[in-house]
């Protein structure tokens, strides 16, 4: 138990010693200093001020025959107790200031990835056309610009790796920049709270090489995949958060069994699952309200799909036998 907590312990306290995740872009390091400088003043604040508070406790105890002198103030004392601290204050308002500064101004030549957020995914949208859904890939070393809105509520952007958090509003562009110095792999959350499926808001920031980038950048992801396995990465991606391919329910009705199956609706003829009912049912959501489960709460994904990936949903549907 001791053993694992400490080795729970050091994997959380990495070489940047401030309990953080590894530093994943050129903010974090200016991040993690100022941090770690607060952390040690308020440690050295707490120790004066507790540690004088049972000094004296001690020393000036109630005795008996003894009795303290009449004090009015001491104008040294009084100036140093403010001054010290006020100068502590503006260094954390300055220092804090400064990284805020680097945070929020956007670099002109950076590679902008568009963010549509919605109830629950991240969706990126590249220049070249290509789109992604939950991953986002980025070049190494390159300034990369965010510029997000959200299809539904607040949602918000939170890369703890990068130490940015943007909230991501609806009706409006909000932005956020970072750039990773390291090839790698780093989470994305969700940090507003969004709904039933938020806290499965999840994505991952891949880092590539410039030249895994440019390779990415240009290949069709679907190549060479029937239009089942096209649909189960989809569904993967995008259905998961509320539908299992089995047939226990989530947030909507398990899929199994469902395509060939007559559906029961609320205040609605039943009707046959076929692959029109499907396709409707992705694109309109609201068309159709199935017994039992809560009217308007599947978003739709109308001009997010090409036919090609609705094809391959419903086929994925199809194959859930
Ligand atoms: Cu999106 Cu919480």
């Amino acid at each position: 138990m001791i053993w694992q907590l400490s080795s729970l312990f050091s994997s959380i306290a990495h070489a940047n010693g401030t309990f953080m995740p590894p530093d994943g872009d050129t903010i974090a390091p200016l991040y993690d200093h100022l941090y770690l400088v607060m952390v040690l003043m308020s440690a050295i604040a707490s120790l004066i001020v507790i540690g004088g508070m049972v000094y004296f406790s001690i020393k000036y105890r109630r005795q008996t025959g003894r009795k303290s002198a009449y004090i009015t103030h001491n104008t040294t004392l009084e100036f140093l107790w403010s001054f010290i601290p006020f100068c502590l204050f503006m260094v954390a308002f300055g220092w804090g200031w400064y990284v805020y500064y680097q945070m929020r101004t956007m670099p002109e030549d950076a590679f902008e990835v568009n963010v549509l957020a919605q109830q629950w995914s991240w969706n990126f949208m590249y220049k070249s056309g290509k789109k992604t859904t939950a991953d986002m890939y980025v070049p190494v070393n390159t300034p990369v610009r965010l510029i997000m809105t959200s299809k539904d509520v607040i949602h918000s952007m939170y890369i703890p790796a990068f130490r940015q958090k943007q909230d991501v509003v609806p009706g409006r562009y909000t932005q956020t920049w970072f750039q990773a110095p390291h090839v790698g792999n780093f989470h994305i959350f969700c940090a507003e709270y969004c709904g039933m499926g938020h806290s499965a808001m999840l994505g991952i920031v891949h880092v590539l090489s410039k030249a895994d980038f440019d390779k990415w950048l240009e290949t069709n992801p679907y190549k060479g995949l029937t239009p089942v396995q096209v649909g189960q990465h989809l569904f993967q991606q995008k259905c998961s958060v509320c539908h299992n391919p089995t047939t226990e329910r989530k947030v909507g009705p398990g899929l199994q069994h469902v395509f060939g199956s007559m559906v029961q609706l609320q205040g609605q003829p039943p009707h046959l699952a076929d692959e029109n009912y499907i396709r409707t049912h992705i694109l309109h959501p609201s068309t159709y309200s199935v017994q039992g489960f809560p009217k308007g709460v599947m978003p739709s994904f109308q001009g997010q799909l090409s036919e090609e990936e609705l094809t391959g949903l419903i086929e994925y549907v199809k194959s859930l036998k």
